[in-house]
């Protein structure tokens, strides 16, 4: 790992992951994790106060780089939950079949260089009744902006840590064998159009 993605990026991550109108999303979709819950790229834990600490039995933080769990490590320590981390992958998760009730993923499909096989992991770990509780930016509605998110896409991927600006995030999901339960979608005010399309919601596998 060089030094950007060890030292500079995670500041980076957590300074824009953690902007208020980003937050107000996780305040909307985290609480709602219950029981054995899995956060896919658990990045600097910017969920972890927006978690009803109640309502988890064990949280697996899921998180490839070493950098960003550094970061989380002090924070995951302090948690009133059970938690364990799972440093690797999204396209390797490491539990057994049908064993989670929820998965969190927030701002962290548009990274995942493998997100069919991670969407698959996804899956195959939660439970046929579990949830998967979304967050995301995305692919935007407008023409003009997705030009712009075709144009900036390359130059974002290295700056951002491998982050895409145009997926198409409920496409993915549907691609991938979830039923979109309900969504929301719309621009997060006080951002760049071409990187604030957020799309909050809950998916179940399709039966
Ligand atoms: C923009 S950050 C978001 C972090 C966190 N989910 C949040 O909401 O603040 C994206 C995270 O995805 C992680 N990541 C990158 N590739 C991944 C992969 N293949 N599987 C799982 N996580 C990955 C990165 O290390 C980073 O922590």
């Amino acid at each position: 790992m060089g030094f950007y993605d060890r030292y500079i990026l995670p500041e980076l991550i957590n300074f824009s992951c953690g902007l208020p109108q980003i937050c107000k999303q996780r305040n909307q979709i985290v609480p709602l994790a219950s029981g054995r819950v899995l956060e896919i790229g658990f990045g600097s834990g910017l969920n972890l106060p927006f978690y009803n600490t109640e309502n988890v039995e064990r949280l697996f933080a899921l998180e490839p780089s070493e950098g960003m769990r550094k970061k989380s490590s002090p924070l995951l320590e302090k948690s009133l939950m059970e938690c364990q981390w799972l440093d690797l992958e999204a396209e390797q998760v490491p539990l057994e079949d049908n064993s989670i009730d929820t998965v969190v993923l927030t701002y962290t499909l548009c990274t995942i260089p493998g997100w069919q096989n991670a969407l698959q992991q996804m899956r195959r770990v939660l439970k046929p009744d579990g949830v998967l509780l979304f967050s995301e930016h995305g692919l935007a509605p407008d023409e003009a902006v997705r030009k712009w998110q075709d144009r900036l896409n390359p130059v974002w991927n290295i700056i951002a840590g491998g982050c895409h600006l145009n997926r198409d995030i409920p496409r993915f999901l549907r691609e991938s064998g979830f039923d979109i339960q309900d969504i929301n979608e719309g621009y997060m005010p006080k951002s760049p159009r071409f990187a604030s399309y957020n799309y909050r919601g809950i998916a179940k596998q399709k039966k």
